[in-house]
């Protein structure tokens, strides 16, 4: 959808097929923060009203850890903030900017294969039982990482490379007020803890558990029983409960799909690589390669530049493998492993210990947080 905007933007045609419902993915729960970046794109290309509005500025978060809190102050150390705005909002201002201006979404279109992608690209879908075709220029493959899009780029181009992490999220949305203005990564013995927040009212608060965990074992008292224990502090945190309205489990790995581009067909985001979730950096990739490909349209298009996407699978991997690093890195960081002992328990503790009293370590923390520059700053 933000591709599509973008191109909008700039006079470039595109429809945009979409499996689901448009009240589906309006209510989808996804992810929550935006990095400075992403919220400033929104903006200045005129879908962040709302977001200015409705959305929160953080300026830290909280790492905690032996039973005391850490802040990580993000606006002294980088200049920089986040915006906790959920991606389903996100979605929904899209959406309407895309229909306000008349441009096509096809809806609860399901995408069955793609062909021709070397010459003259092609989309089947089929949408209340009927099947259609879109010919187009290029494929857009933000499909997901169940989608279509990468298994039609032959198996004998296309390396993957992928990291299992033997633990899983369990996470939740809960009806009661945020218990802290900021978000608290936790990590304890037990295993890792997150406060985050949707807004005023909602909180959105997960916890480690078995990647084969049964959810039906974990009813609300004990969520929040395993909330507290995991997050208290010596100063005696409260974290009140309220009513659980969404319970999940997440499971997590690292993915990457090399390269991102085959003839005509590009992949973005999910289609192409999966981040663990410490850190909260899905979205903002997935916006990071929609970056790439809506400057190369651009210099294709507008500029008369042929090759304009000649280098996209190395330009958007830069990055991809940057926020790889930084999102095993928070998971290793504030996650309890198989096995782990006491020494293991100490590394974590003097690690935390360690990013939360060094200036040089907390910067590299924050400015990761906030997202890293762009090799070309602006929009287009
Ligand atoms: C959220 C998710 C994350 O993975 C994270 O690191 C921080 C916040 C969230 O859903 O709010």
């Amino acid at each position: 959808m933000t591709l599509a905007h973008l191109l909008h933007l700039q006079g470039i045609e595109s429809v945009v097929l979409e499996s689901h419902t448009r009240e589906y993915i309006e209510n989808r729960v996804r992810a929550g923060v935006l990095e400075q970046g992403t919220a400033e794109l929104l903006r200045e290309s005129g879908v962040g009203e709302r977001m200015d509005r409705e959305g929160l500025q953080h300026n830290g978060i909280e790492l905690r850890f032996g039973g005391a809190g850490h802040r990580i102050d993000f606006k002294e150390l980088t200049g920089e903030s986040i915006t906790i705005y959920a991606q389903q909002e996100v979605i929904k201002d899209l959406i309407a900017a895309r229909l306000g201006y008349g441009a096509p979404i096809c809806f609860e279109a399901e995408a069955l294969r793609v062909a021709d992608v070397h010459a003259q690209p092609r989309i089947f879908y089929r949408q209340r039982g009927v099947e259609h075709v879109v010919a187009c220029d290029f494929i857009a493959g933000c499909d997901g990482f169940h989608g279509i899009c990468r298994p039609a780029i032959p198996a004998d181009r296309l390396q993957i490379q992928e990291r299992q992490y033997p633990f899983a999220w369990l996470g939740i949305l809960a009806r009661v007020p945020p218990a802290s203005d900021e978000l608290i990564y936790t990590y304890h013995e037990r295993g890792f803890a997150l406060m985050s927040m949707r807004s005023p009212e909602v909180s959105r608060l997960y916890l480690q558990c078995a990647p084969e965990e049964d959810i039906q074992n974990w009813p609300d008292d004990r969520i929040w029983e395993e909330l507290r224990t995991r997050m208290a502090t010596r100063e005696g945190f409260a974290l009140n409960d309220g009513p659980i309205f969404q319970k999940s489990i997440t499971p997590m790995r690292g993915f990457a799909a090399e390269p991102m581009q085959y003839e005509r067909l590009f992949l973005l985001g999910d289609a192409a690589h999966i981040v663990p979730p410490t850190g909260a950096k899905g979205l903002n990739l997935a916006i990071a390669d929609v970056r790439v490909m809506t400057r190369g349209l651009v210099d294709i298009y507008k500029n008369g530049k042929r090759d304009g996407l000649a280098n996209y699978t190395e330009r958007c991997l830069k990055r991809v493998w940057k926020v790889q690093r930084f999102s095993a890195w928070m998971t290793a960081m504030l996650h309890r492993f198989e096995n782990e002992g006491a020494f293991s328990h100490n590394i974590h503790l003097a690690e935390l210990d360690y990013v939360t009293t060094s200036r040089a370590a907390s910067t590299a923390l924050a400015e990761n947080y906030v997202g890293l520059p762009f090799d070309t700053p602006g929009l287009f």
